[in-house]
Formats: structure tokens, C-alpha cells, sequence
């Protein structure tokens, strides 16, 4: 554990903390921004990094808007917050809600989201309401909830949200010392891209940085909502924590897109698990299937013939693998049971 100060502490200036607000923390931000070992030379980058968010204390990034989120709550006395989520965020709201003593409702789409996610909510304590729809009717079920009872709504939606999620762009520019000129991220609700814009515009804006990334948002092929320009009513995914067809802030990622100079594009399933596979077999990192789009994207605009050869790149690697054992089990061939003996193992050792 880093001997930094808590991110409520930390970046206390950019942030809407008051005297008032309890300053709370599991061990939040400070996550590792690391070099790549491997594809940074195969896809041609001057330099390409990955920034772990899986390494927050539920395993996403969303840790670090949902401590703002719940310390504004509680300091506004709620008793009790709700969210709709494919997972990550309900793990998330479980974990601050518990450790701030409040109710923690969270509605989920049944049997979409990976199993690692409803454990941990369980485990978390939170109520868990599974719907027989989307995620898409879950948050427009919240957002109509939470205007007629006096719960915190804790989604992205929840401006206390983005401005924590926001500290990873000031993290990345304090490692790099200036921003990259290009941040690939996956793209589900949109909420994370609309975060990483803010915070590396405000970094600028108070003279911390030079420059502002390029913002490369990837959505999956079937929920790329922003990239069809429509609302996709079942969108479809094998990255279940991007399995979103209406993106709530769509207009804001748009405008961090034509702000940035940059992309919303979208990856196949394909390209997503050929990159979550590669990311764990070429640099030991082991992310979600949606965190990977960030890397497919790369992947994509590198082969259609986008120059990085110059370029500092940062891949947002958003939550980790270990929460969707499925999707990883779905690769493994049938393991061979071997007896316990000495010779046969280095048989099989033998055959490389
Ligand atoms: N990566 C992961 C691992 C996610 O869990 C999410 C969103 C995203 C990327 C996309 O971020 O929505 O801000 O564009 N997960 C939400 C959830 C929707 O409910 O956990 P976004």
C-alpha cells in the first residue's frame, strides 16, 4: 500500500470535498501506470502504456468516482443509495456503502453480469434486485426511483462520480509529466471518457499540464449506440460490462471526442478477446473482456494505418479478468488429468 494520501486528500482542490465531507477510503486511485514489455514494439508505438484500474480495491475504476459519490451522500444524510449496473459499479457501490454503514440497493440485469461482480455484491452486503431486462431499463428504473424517494442515485449520472473518476487523467499526466497524445478506453455508458476528458482539461486548465490527449473511445460492435448515432434496444456483447445501448452521457462523450480531436469507433468480439487474450499472454496482464476494447482499439487503428511510431499511448485497462472467470474458463481446453508421479510429469514437461 502507497504511502500517497487517500484520493479525497490527495486531490482535495479538484474535487467537491468541504469541510463537511467525510473522508473516507479502501485504498482507492494510485494505480500502477505501466510500460509495455511487448506490444508496444509489435503494434509500433513510441511508447504505449497500460494504466491497471483492475488494482483499485473492488477491482474497476469505478472506486474512485463512487468514494466521492458515497462521501457526498453521506454527508448530504442519506441513508441508503441505488444503481443500476452490469456489475462493476454495484460491486463498487456495495463496498463504499458498507464500509459507510448505508443501504445499498443495486439493480442488475439478470444472469448478464459476470459472476465475480454478484459475488462480490453479495459478499458486500448490498440488495440485489435482478431484473428480466437490459441495463438500459435498469438505470431508467433507478433514475425514476431515485425521484421519488430520498435515496442517492450513485450512477455516473451522479456528477460526484465523474469528478472522482477523473483523477486517473491527473495520475497519468503525474507519472508521464505530460498527457499522452492518445488515451484509448473502452466505452459503455460513456461515463469514463466524459471523466478522463474533465480531469486532463482541468489539469491543463490550472497549469499542471502542457497538452490534452487524443480521446479514443471504443464501444463493442453490438452496443456501439454512439457509433451508429442510434439507440440500440438489445444490444449485444461479449464484454457484458459495456452491454449498453443507450449511453447516458452520450452527448458528453461526443464532445470529448470533437474537443480532443479524437474517435468513437467500435471493436468486434473478436478483436476484443484476441486482444484480452494478448494482453495476458505478452505483458502478464490480465484484464476484463470490455477492458480490452481499449487495446483493440489501438490494434484496429494501428493496422488501418494510424502512425503511433512517434506517439505516447495510454490504454485505460479498466477492471480485472478475475472478476469474469467465465469468459477466461471458455478458452481452456479440457485439462488432462496426469497421474502423481514423477515420469509423467517430465513426460509432459518434455513435450514442451
Ligand atoms: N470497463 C469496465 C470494466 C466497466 O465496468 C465499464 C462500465 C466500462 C468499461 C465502461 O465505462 O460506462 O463509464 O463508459 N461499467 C458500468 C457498470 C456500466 O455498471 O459497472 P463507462
Amino acid at each position: 500500500m502507497s504511502k500517497k494520501q487517500c484520493l479525497l486528500v490527495r486531490y482535495r482542490d479538484f474535487l467537491p470535498v468541504t469541510p463537511q465531507t467525510p473522508i473516507i477510503t479502501i485504498g482507492e486511485g494510485d494505480t500502477p501506470l505501466v510500460r509495455s514489455q511487448r506490444l508496444e514494439r509489435e503494434i509500433g508505438c513510441g511508447e504505449l502504456y497500460f494504466k491497471l484500474e483492475g488494482c483499485n480495491p473492488t477491482g474497476s475504476f469505478k472506486d474512485r468516482g463512487m468514494v466521492v459519490a458515497v462521501a457526498k451522500a453521506v454527508e448530504t444524510k442519506n441513508s441508503a443509495i441505488i444503481c443500476a449496473s452490469t456489475g462493476n459499479t454495484s460491486a463498487s457501490a456495495a463496498a463504499y456503502g458498507a464500509v459507510c454503514g448505508l443501504t445499498v440497493f443495486v439493480v442488475v440485469p439478470k444472469g448478464n453480469i459476470a459472476l465475480g461482480k454478484l459475488a462480490q455484491a453479495i459478499v458486500y452486503g448490498a440488495k440485489i434486485i435482478a431484473i428480466n431486462d437490459n441495463f438500459d431499463k435498469a438505470l431508467e428504473l433507478v433514475r425514476a426511483l431515485t425521484q421519488k424517494h430520498h435515496i442517492a442515485l450513485v450512477n455516473s449520472l451522479n456528477p460526484h462520480r465523474i469528478e472522482g473518476q477523473k483523477t486517473a487523467a491527473f495520475e497519468i499526466v503525474d507519472a508521464l509529466g505530460d498527457a499522452p497524445d492518445y488515451l484509448f478506453i473502452p466505452l459503455g455508458n460513456a461515463g469514463n471518457i466524459t471523466a478522463y476528458w474533465r480531469g486532463f482539461v482541468h489539469y491543463k486548465q490550472a497549469g499542471k499540464a502542457k497538452s490534452t490527449p487524443r480521446m479514443m473511445g471504443f464501444e463493442a460492435e453490438g452496443s456501439a449506440a454512439i457509433v451508429r448515432g442510434k439507440v440500440i434496444p438489445n444490444p449485444k456483447t461479449v464484454a457484458s460490462a459495456i452491454r449498453i445501448g443507450n449511453p447516458a452521457s452520450w452527448e458528453k462523450a461526443v464532445a470529448a471526442r470533437d474537443e480532443s480531436g479524437g474517435v468513437i469507433d467500435y471493436v468486434t468480439d473478436e478483436e476484443i478477446l484476441s486482444a484480452y487474450k494478448l494482453l495476458a499472454v505478452k505483458e502478464g496482464i490480465f484484464g476484463e473482456p470490455a477492458s480490452a476494447a481499449s487495446v483493440a482499439g489501438l490494434i484496429k487503428k494501428a493496422k488501418s494505418g494510424t502512425d503511433f511510431s512517434k506517439k505516447k499511448v495510454v490504454c485505460v485497462i479498466t477492471g480485472t479478468g478475475l472478476k469474469d472467470p467465465d469468459t477466461a474458463l471458455q478458452s481452456a481446453h479440457t485439462l488432462p488429468e496426469i497421474p502423481a508421479d514423477l515420469e509423467t510429469i517430465e513426460k509432459v514437461i518434455a513435450q514442451g
